[in-house]
């Protein structure tokens, strides 16, 4: 897929920490890196297994506490996943990407090969509890 070259970029880093990956139960690596509206700054995060399997984190999440704990809040614009097939991230991914999401954030999945998927998170997630659903009615 043609991309930008930011998100090239991205994807990169994506792949660089990846090899970082602390994976020794599964050994699937997986690297996140990620864009914020209006900072230049790519933020990245690899998965780190535990023992008790439980207190897994997954690489997104890490990106997205490494973004928090730099920036405070943040609007997501650009999450690039690298795996090494084509995965989409899991469903508790999903939910904290929610979090900082709008519509025009993108996800792009990717291998260490080549970036396979451009999505919007209604293509992942079509029906999403976000924060809104706290404090507004929704049919
Ligand atoms: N994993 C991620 O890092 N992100 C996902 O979205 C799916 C799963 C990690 C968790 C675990 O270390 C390994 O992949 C296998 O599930």
């Amino acid at each position: 897929m043609n991309v930008p070259p930011h998100i090239h970029a991205a994807w990169n880093a994506a792949l660089d920490v990846r090899a970082n990956a602390h994976c020794p139960y599964s050994n699937y690596r997986v690297g996140a890196a990620l864009l914020a509206v209006g900072h230049p700054t790519l933020f990245v995060g690899c998965n780190v297994e535990n023992a008790s399997y439980g207190a897994t984190l997954c690489a997104e999440r890490n990106a997205i506490c490494a973004a928090v704990t730099a920036l405070g809040t943040f609007t997501l614009r650009d999450l690039v996943l690298v795996t090494e097939q084509t995965a989409p991230p899991c469903g508790m991914c999903l939910q904290v990407i929610i979090e900082f999401a709008d519509t025009n954030t993108r996800i792009y999945l990717a291998t260490p090969e080549k970036i396979t998927h451009k999505l919007a998170l209604a293509d992942l997630l079509p029906h999403q509890f976000d924060p809104s659903h706290l404090y507004s009615s929704h049919d």
